[in-house]
């Protein structure tokens, strides 16, 4: 990959002197949906796949993008006097979103750069290509001007400039998962404090599988705003009965006792999830710990339902996926992964049914949604890497 995207580099901006190559990964969420931005805890992994970025500065303050998985856009050239967010930068507004939070943290970016970049995560599927792009670019930035920041920091920026930048109110889940990946273990995040703790991840004759809906998401980031909004008003409303910070602190007892406080039914619905899903993702890390990988699964199950009745953010496709990888024999768990509303499910399936899986759920899915899925069969990896 290093000797591929030096050549284009070098193609596209004239020659590679002096280029140097990073790579930040892609991640899955194995449980713990929609639970970061309520205090919950998550329980995400970096993946081998990712993005890779050839990087050079310039003497200049001019910044010139390109990426590979784009190459009909050419290059799109913009300036650090420039650093504003705008639909016609498309791709390029989270790398300058990045640039955009340095310095707004005080951190002055004294030349432009030119930035080639290739991902081999599939596009638009939900396995965080945007976080993955806003890591890179805190980690290019970090190596060529010494800024001292820590990957924690580096995901926190990320996360600041995609809420502050690029106007979408996620979480820490994704930034976090990819500044910090670790070979084979995912991470046992408490999103209330940032305190964490890896866990190898051992399926013992069974592998992760993602499957690709390929519906293009449209109109989530709206939708996921308005979740987020939901679960703030359930808070302030539980809030009037109860002491607590976020819907993370509540156990499920304690929900049921006071979720009359919360005016509405569909609000109600949504902090159930919240509560609920928070619960399973501890007790799926006690499974996996004790190397109960049946209940792990069955706890992803659980999740995937509780996406689909309560937090309502599933739909046909990644419902179709789920449902049909549910019928086979050898599927461990599987559930929806990530924002929802499209993207992809992630299933943990043994060796001896990944074929069979891929091609009975591929069928149905066709059969009944019109258009194929794609499937995966991923490994954990680590963090972001300057590839000298
Ligand atoms: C997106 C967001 C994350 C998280 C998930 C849902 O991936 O970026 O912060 O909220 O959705 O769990």
């Amino acid at each position: 990959m290093k000797e591929i995207i030096l050549k284009k580099f070098a193609e596209v901006f004239g020659d590679s002197q002096g280029v140097r190559v990073f790579f930040a990964p892609g991640r899955v969420n194995l449980i713990g949906e929609h639970t970061d931005y309520n205090g919950g805890h998550v329980f995400p992994c970096a993946l081998t796949i990712g993005t890779y970025g050839a990087a050079r500065k310039r003497t200049d303050n001019k910044l010139r993008f390109y990426s590979m998985n784009f190459d009909s856009l050419g290059v799109i050239e913009s300036s650090l006097e420039d650093l504003v967010p705008a639909d016609k930068a498309g791709w390029t507004n989270y790398p300058k979103g990045v640039m955009w939070a340095f310095q707004e943290k005080g951190m002055k970016i004294p030349c432009g750069m030119d930035i080639l970049l290739n991902g081999n995560i599939p596009n638009g599927s939900g396995l965080s290509s945007s976080a993955s792009v806003e890591v890179l670019t805190g980690a290019i930035l970090r190596e060529f001007f010494g800024f001292e920041v820590t990957n924690q920091d580096l995901a926190l920026i990320g996360q600041y400039s995609e809420n502050k930048f690029n106007g979408v109110n996620c979480g820490i889940m994704d930034q976090f998962a990819i500044a910090m990946g670790k070979k084979d273990n995912a991470i046992f995040l408490d999103t209330a404090d940032l305190s964490y703790e890896y866990a190898p991840l051992i399926l013992k004759g069974a592998k992760i599988v993602i499957a690709c809906s390929n519906k293009k998401r449209g109109l989530g980031d709206s939708k996921y705003n308005e979740r987020r909004s939901e679960c703030e008003t359930a808070l302030a409303e539980l809030q009037k009965e109860v002491q607590i910070g976020s819907l993370g602190d509540l156990d499920e007892e304690t929900f049921e006792k006071h979720k009359g406080a919360i005016q509405s039914d569909v609000r109600r619905k949504r902090a159930k999830h919240a509560v609920y899903e928070n619960r399973r993702t501890i007790r799926a890390v006690e499974a996996l710990k004790k190397g109960d990988i049946a209940e792990f699964g069955s706890l992803m199950n659980a999740s995937h339902v509780s996406l689909r009745d309560d937090y309502e953010v599933t739909g046909m496709e990644l419902d179709t996926l789920v449902e049909e990888a549910w019928k086979i024999d050898g599927v461990i768990g599987s559930r929806m992964t990530g924002a929802g509303f499209g993207g992809c499910t992630v299933s943990i399936v043994k060796d001896e049914a990944i074929d069979r899986f891929i091609e009975s759920v591929g069928e149905a899915y066709k059969k009944r949604i019109g258009y194929a899925a794609d499937f995966y069969v991923v490994e954990i990896g680590g963090g972001p890497a300057v590839l000298d």
